[in-house]
């Protein structure tokens, strides 16, 4: 663990934020976050090019880039490293694994957007980011945000599904429950007053489990 000083306040955006606005240097020219406007944006960290972690989990996103892409959600990775070891490292593993990565990858080694995202936790180490993950919606709200740390490895699955639950809570208005994936059934809104209560128990549409909590199939959601 690095030395770090416990009294620094480091900045974390909290879910319901609008996501910090920033200019960045990326693998694909100058991005600002405005220019996702409209889309849906997973801004991801991880420590360091050219390390295996990392290198798995740049496989990984690539593997699901097209999903997202169908999902209108488009991907932005991270790290403070410059950009000749960026360009170095997707080099490696389009040689090594035959793999293009394709979205950008931000060159922040002034670590101005790692700061205004806290993807820097610096009892674990203060020179990387950590395996941070940024859901951002296409009005630039922070809607959901994972932290790993540097030695274990994100699940793409996850993160596909989560953009799914986010975007099917928009849609219909209702939550999912644990595990949830699409086909499955959704949560409704509980009641909001003792006479809907009552109602709510007796909809045959509904499977109630009790009058705060019932689900329902949606028909016509994307897999
Ligand atoms: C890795 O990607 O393998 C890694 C990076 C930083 C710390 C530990 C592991």
């Amino acid at each position: 663990m690095d030395n770090f000083n416990s009294e620094t306040i480091y900045s974390l955006p909290r879910i319901g934020d609008r996501a910090p606005q920033f200019e960045a240097t990326t693998t694909q020219g100058t991005i600002k976050l405005e220019d996702y406007k409209g889309s849906w944006l997973i801004l991801f960290s991880h420590p360091a090019d050219f390390t295996p972690v990392c290198t798995t989990e740049f496989v990984a996103f690539q593997s699901i880039y097209p999903q997202l892409r169908e999902l209108n959600t488009e991907l932005l990775g991270l790290s403070v490293d410059s950009l000749p070891a960026h360009f170095a490292w997707v080099r490696n593993i389009q040689e090594k694994q035959n793999i293009k990565i394709e979205f950008p990858i931000i060159a922040d080694l002034n670590k101005d957007v790692a700061t205004k995202y806290g993807m820097i936790h610096p009892g674990e180490s203060s020179t990387e980011t950590n395996r941070a993950v940024f859901v951002i919606d296409n009005k630039q709200m922070i809607r959901a945000i994972i932290y790993y740390p540097l030695t274990t490895g994100r699940n793409m699955d996850e993160i596909l599904r989560l953009v799914k639950a986010l975007q099917t809570t928009d849609e219909h208005k209702v939550s999912t429950p644990a595990g949830w994936t699409p086909g499955d059934k959704v949560v409704v809104p509980p009641p909001t007053s003792q006479q809907l209560a009552e109602e709510r128990v007796a909809d045959k549409d509904l499977e109630v489990v009790d009058w705060y909590f019932a689900k329902k199939e949606l028909v016509g959601t994307k897999e």
